[in-house]
């Protein structure tokens, strides 16, 4: 068994495509793609691609296909622990022996930071001074001290390492784990003291890291967990451990204005860490909900991370709204002031983000001149423009033109104009990626159309590769039994690893043989360019309803496995695609 937490090493230190070219003569082929000759067989015309977008690669001519891991196995002749290691000192990582063996230095690092939130929690119980903190001055109840396995760490410099000693943690460990850390005179101590300790908590119930705040006035007023071999600040979100099984979840900057709101009722929060929020977090948002409500704080910095935010969250398929926290400075604050219940009805009250943007058109330009108008109007038709739901728009446009006082018609013109160029650029690009798309995409056609079982089965495997946004839809519309092919281990595996925060992507990817990659690198190369939204995803599941219907019909559940097999073949035949 090899660590995840390696492989996630390994991936960011050996992209594929630049361990292939120090073989092979590489030339670019544009979006993300680059073409050479195969080194596995013989050939004058390159049909070996690499696709940096997937960490995959795919030979048209031979049908070889794999990660980076699987192309030096081939390349070096080695298994596969030896190509790990070969890549571990290529790249200059280097291969931790006990990697192999049972121990493995990643569940360590998890066990200690286990350990150590334990022991935290401990202290705070007894430490009335902090638990007072919390009660009185942050309204934080018992349960909820409980609810989050809230800590305290003393004002001491080695009470944490002396007890993670005595539970046979090891100084490399430890230090690892970004619990102890070294002076530059060699001493050792805790990196966390004398402060309310928030244990950071994935989808997994593991203890990632950690972050702390000081009770008073000093500084720095948080302290988060540095980045380890298990902890990314930016690729984890506080409190998704509870927020995962909400459709909607409620997103905040920090970790007290996400407890008061666990507090006040509402479990599906989660608050970055320190950081502004970035794809993979708006990624493993997408993973559980559908829809956003963004609860920034509400000064001018707060606004402009909101306007990020919600681009980000948008680009991954999530619906955004946006809370009003009227003049309060954050939602605990909000809640300290104005109690559950009304934040409750602020919550219910929250506007979308198209009334958001508007509404904050209305500030920044000056509404009561006629230039300011007429850049209001400018600024409002470039966004109505930018929806893609007519009635939505057809709304908007009734709303801004009776607050302004002008004719409908003439708003409704001006935005016309302006999706009939957005629609032309857009034709221009997708021509371009055509003339661009390379052998095996000969024919792109819309996905819509497709009426072949297997490459129906093959979109779906292509567009939830990457885009883990698709899992709630693929969740609960397509069921493990509607896929008939080998695609249905693939498919399985996505998705089992994406419910579970395991890694999804080469060369991390666990649970797939080396046969099962080799087909998930053809199908990548295959339909690279086809990644379908949800319209499009729907369209496949109901091809693969019918195609179940009737092969329930023609009496496969009888047929051995072999015999389907084949029959599967003759009808991916049938049905050339
Ligand atoms: N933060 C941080 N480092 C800091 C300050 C803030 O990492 N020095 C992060 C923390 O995650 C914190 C969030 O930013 O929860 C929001 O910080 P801020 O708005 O400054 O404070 P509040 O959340 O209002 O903190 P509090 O209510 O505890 O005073
Ligand atoms: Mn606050």
């Amino acid at each position: 068994m090899i660590s995840r937490f390696f492989l996630e090493q390994l991936k960011n230190s050996c992209p594929v495509e630049e361990i292939v070219s120090s073989y092979l003569n590489l030339k670019p082929l544009g979006n993300n793609k680059f073409v050479g000759l195969c080194p596995f067989h013989s050939e004058k015309t390159p049909s070996f691609v690499v696709y940096s977008a997937t960490q995959s690669f795919f030979c048209f001519g031979c049908q070889v296909g794999g990660d980076v891991v699987s192309f030096i196995k081939k390349m070096e002749s080695l298994d596969y622990v030896g190509a790990l290691k070969f890549l571990a000192n290529k790249s200059g990582i280097g291969f931790p022996e006990d990697e192999i063996g049972g121990f493995n230095f990643g569940t360590r690092i998890l066990s200690a930071n286990k350990e150590a939130a334990r022991f935290f929690h401990g202290v705070l119980k007894e430490t009335d001074f902090a638990m007072n903190y919390l009660k009185k001055e942050r309204k934080v109840c018992q349960r909820t001290v409980v609810k989050f396995g809230l800590g305290f760490a003393p004002k001491s410099w080695d009470s944490l390492g002396k007890h993670l000693f005595s539970k046979g943690f090891s100084l490399e460990e430890l230090l690892a784990a970004k619990l102890l850390t070294k002076a530059q005179n060699g001493s050792i101590y805790d990196i966390f003291r004398n402060r309310i300790i928030f244990p950071i908590i994935n989808s997994r119930a593991e203890v990632l890291g950690f972050g702390g705040r000081v009770l008073d006035e000093s500084r720095p007023k948080y302290l988060n967990s540095y980045d380890s071999l298990v902890f990314k600040k930016s690729n984890n979100l506080f409190n998704i451990n509870l927020a995962k099984k909400s459709k909607q979840i409620i997103l905040v900057e920090g970790y007290f204005d996400a407890i008061s709101i666990v507090q006040a009722g509402f479990g599906n929060v989660v608050a970055t860490l320190g950081t502004a929020l970035t794809i993979n977090q708006a990624k493993l948002i997408s993973v559980y909900a559908e829809e956003v409500i963004l609860a920034y704080d509400s000064d001018e910095a707060g606004v402009a991370a909101t306007y990020k935010a919600m681009n980000i969250l948008n680009g991954v398929g999530l619906a955004t709204k946006v809370l009003d926290l009227s003049n309060f400075k954050d939602p605990d604050e909000y809640i300290k002031n104005r109690g559950d219940i009304r934040f409750k009805m602020a919550l219910a009250n929250s506007v979308d983000a198209i009334d958001f943007k508007l509404n904050n058109f209305k500030v920044q330009f000056d509404i009561n001149t006629s230039a300011g108008k007429v850049a209001f109007l400018k600024a409002a038709a470039a966004l109505l423009a930018q929806l893609n739901n007519r009635l939505t728009r057809d709304v908007y446009l009734g709303k801004i033109s009776s607050e302004m006082g002008i004719d409908k018609q003439i708003l409704m013109s001006h935005v016309n104009n302006l999706i009939k160029i957005h629609i032309k650029k857009r034709k221009s690009i997708e021509q371009k990626n055509i003339a661009r798309n390379f052998v095996g995409n000969k024919r792109p056609r819309s996905a819509g159309n497709t009426t072949c079982l297997v490459k129906s089965e093959e979109l779906i495997i292509r567009s939830l590769y990457g885009n883990n946004s698709l899992f709630e839809i693929l969740k609960s519309n397509c069921p493990f039994e509607l896929f008939v092919s080998e695609n249905k281990d693939i498919y399985e595996v996505l998705m089992y690893n994406i419910e579970h925060q395991l890694p999804v992507e080469m060369p991390c990817i666990t649970g797939l043989n080396s046969d099962l990659l080799a087909v998930l690198s053809r199908i990548l190369a295959k339909n690279f360019d086809f990644q379908l939204d949800f319209n499009g995803i729907l369209e496949c599941v109901k091809t693969l309803k019918k195609a179940k219907q009737q092969l329930n019909a023609a009496g496969v559940s009888k047929m051995a496995a072999e015999e389907l097999k084949g029959y599967i073949e003759d009808l991916a035949k049938q049905k050339r695609c």
